[in-house]
């Protein structure tokens, strides 16, 4: 519908709910609604019109990596219906820095739009740095706001330690700083990292001056499945989205919410399936919520049925 100029208007009838009492300022950005699409979707910026059409009041697009690349072969993307959950090794498949930048130039849309960016598959040592700041410095002039990605990019899949990690967020931090414009920088963290790291990186991140945390990306594990462990096994590596994730992701949320005193703005995600999952995870202590599997399974009426949920709550 969205490619048809004249069925626009049809999606945003359908889909879009407006309400001033959805309306949030976080980072200094004023988005119309606190519902976001979740990185790993638009990946290069091809569908953010079409997804702001849908009512989302902001979308993350990427991981966007330097160089375009394929990802990993398929199939890459499986579906666990009895878990609500999905396993994906996509690999950061993406068309490149470059070819997002004309796609943002042709497609602005209303939504507020995150940049997602992350290093290339094949960059090493300190090729990884100079890829996360490349991406940033390429993109600053077409996107409202950043989120820095080391949750899924490493071959291990495990997060660089503080230092590394310091080392990539100063370079970017460092940039902001020689521009005019400020945009907001956040830290997209896994799950699957313990309290002490966490803990570390909140130090760092109120130290250093990032804007904001996204608790957080989809899970190595394959705890309390309902999937059979024969099914799993066919399936092989890959990262772990959905109704599985809620519960701890909601904890994280909750922690880094009492941890940092409220003062550091939170976006949560993982495992938002429902309606009341969204509104739990606001009143955990996020400022904005983002959606991913949860659409695979409901379709995007989940955008609406939402903000209706948030409209209504707060009548
Ligand atoms: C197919 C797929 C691709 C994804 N790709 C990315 C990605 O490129 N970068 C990223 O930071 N997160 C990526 N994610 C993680 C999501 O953004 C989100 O953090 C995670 O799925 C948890 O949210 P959910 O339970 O609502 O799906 C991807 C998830 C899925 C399902």
């Amino acid at each position: 519908m969205g490619r048809t100029t004249i069925l626009r208007p049809f999606t945003k009838l359908l889909y879009k709910k407006s309400d001033p009492s959805l309306e949030r300022t976080v980072f200094g950005l004023k988005f119309r609604n606190p519902v976001g699409m979740a990185a790993g979707i638009d990946v290069s910026a091809k569908y953010s019109r079409h997804l702001s059409d849908m009512g989302f009041g902001f979308i993350e697009i990427g991981s966007v990596t330097p160089l375009p690349q394929k990802g990993n072969p398929s199939p890459r993307l499986f579906r666990l219906p009895k878990d609500k959950a999905v396993i994906a090794r996509m690999g950061n498949n993406n068309d490149g820095v470059k070819a997002v930048i004309d796609n943002l130039k042709k497609k602005r849309p209303s939504a507020i739009i995150a940049a997602n960016i992350t290093k290339n598959a094949a960059s090493e040592g300190d090729k990884i740095v100079k890829d996360f700041g490349y991406c940033f410095s390429m993109l600053y002039d077409f996107v409202d706001m950043f989120v820095v990605n080391i949750s899924c990019s490493f071959a291990d899949g495990k997060q660089p330690d503080i230092s590394y990690l310091s080392e990539i967020l100063d370079e970017i931090l460092d940039t902001r700083m020689t521009l005019d414009i400020y945009k907001p920088v956040l830290l997209k963290i896994s799950p699957d990292i313990g309290h002490s790291q966490i803990d570390e990186i909140l130090n760092y991140a109120q130290l250093s001056g990032i804007d904001g945390i996204v608790v957080g990306g989809s899970t190595l594990s394959r705890e309390n499945l309902a999937t059979s462990p024969k099914k799993l096994e066919s399936i092989g590596e890959g990262r772990l989205s959905g109704a599985p994730l809620f519960k701890k992701n909601l904890e994280l949320v909750r922690y880094i919410n009492e941890k940092t005193k409220g003062r550091l703005p939170i976006v949560g995600c993982g495992g938002i399936m429902t309606p009341e999952n969204a509104s739990e995870m606001l009143k955990a202590g996020a400022s904005l919520v983002e959606v991913c599997t949860g659409l695979l399974y409901s379709g995007p009426s989940l955008v609406k049925k939402i903000n209706k949920h948030l409209i209504s709550e707060n009548a």
